[in-house]
């Protein structure tokens, strides 16, 4: 309900070409009581105007010079696209042509000239209660808009907090730093970008690398901390951490934790489908799934574990290279090698304390 005052302190802009008529509906306005009232006699500045006094309602003169009523009407639809703003026609015309035309062009009402003081307060009284009950409606959807998104935010920062912080718990149970995971996110969606994955699928791909070992929350102390080599038995357990992963997130309606199962069940897989659980081949194997394993292989070579040293950039990509076709998609280690300048600046980025960093330019791969 739009109350009396809530229409006085509404903003009205008068346009007419006549000084008296301004005048004379300013002083029947401001004698009703009316605190905003704008007006010109120059129908060429009513869009600025609008934009800058943003009225509630507009009176507006049929017979100017320049440009008439009907064309400033005209140059008015875009902002009435936008925003609700009624338009009062005031016409000395009487035809019934000029009413219609006036009506077409947009106007809520017209008034003939010279009016009835009582019928224009009423008549702007009820186009003024339309105006600002539309304006505090689309206020009030605003807001809500607004909470919905602050809420979708945080719910999302939430999500992505509990997700980061069980792949942590993964990664602290196999001794390994929580850099591990930081750095291979980053390799992941660098590749990922090079696939032409969308920014959207990279988001994801980015949240959902670092829990690619997250079954191994499921794997026994004795086989996932051996020091030594697995046996037969103990190997086939251990290569069970990508099912208890996939199975730990599955059945998730959050694309994150969709795509995290994916990674989870196929980064050990390999191009020649000698790789683990399910011994895919090629591009069966999802794109993810290729991307992660490289990533994931990079980085364990590359950096400091508890049972050896980190290797040297050149017998890393040896190793990476001679395993094309066979571990990992040669397509993917041909885009690897043409990245190398940002994967080096990764691993520098987020290099641990005590894993050396490679130098790009001191690297006899590269010299
Ligand atoms: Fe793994
Ligand atoms: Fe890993």
């Amino acid at each position: 309900m739009i109350t009396q005052q809530q229409c006085q302190n509404a903003t009205i802009l008068i346009v007419d070409d006549q000084m008296t008529n301004i005048l004379l509906l300013e002083s029947i306005l401001q004698n009703a009581g009316y605190m905003h009232v704008h007006s010109t006699q120059d129908p060429t500045q009513v869009v600025s105007l609008v934009k800058d006094v943003k009225p509630d309602l507009i009176c507006l003169d049929i017979r100017m010079p320049q440009i008439n009523g009907f064309q400033v009407m005209g140059q008015l639809k875009i902002i009435q696209k936008e925003t609700y703003l009624p338009i009062l026609v005031l016409t000395s015309e009487e035809d019934r042509e000029t009413r219609l035309r006036a009506l077409e062009s947009g106007a809520k009402d017209f008034l003939h000239k010279p009016f009835d003081k009582i019928e224009v307060l009423m008549r702007i009284r009820i186009l003024l209660e339309a105006s600002l009950l539309h304006k505090t409606i689309s206020e009030q959807k605003d807001s809500l808009e607004e909470t919905v998104r602050l809420r979708t935010q945080e719910l999302k920062e939430t999500q992505l907090e509990v997700v980061h912080r069980l792949a942590q718990a993964a990664e602290h149970r196999d001794n390994e730093t929580g850099s591990h995971i930081v750095r291979m996110s980053h390799y992941a969606v660098v590749i990922g970008r090079a696939c032409n994955l969308s920014e959207e699928d990279c988001d994801t791909l980015f949240h959902a690398t670092p829990m690619h070992d997250v079954g191994k929350l499921g794997i026994p102390d004795k086989i996932l901390l051996k020091p030594g080599k697995l046996d037969a038995d103990e190997w086939e357990i251990m290569q069970q951490h990508t099912v208890i992963g996939a199975q730990l997130l599955s059945n998730s309606h959050s694309p994150i934790l969709q795509m995290a199962e994916l990674i989870a069940l196929t980064h050990h897989e390999k191009w020649d489908g000698s790789g683990y659980p399910n011994k895919l081949s090629g591009e069966d194997i999802p794109l993810v799934g290729r991307i992660c394993a490289i990533a994931d292989v990079f980085d364990a070579l590359s950096s400091r574990r508890c049972y050896k040293e980190p290797w040297p950039l050149e017998k890393t990509l040896q190793e990476i290279r001679s395993l094309s076709g066979i571990h990992f998609d040669p397509r993917l280690i041909e885009m690897f090698e043409e990245l190398l300048p940002v994967i080096i600046d990764i691993q520098r980025t987020h290099s641990d304390i005590d894993t050396p960093q490679f130098n790009l330019v001191e690297s006899s791969y590269l010299a």
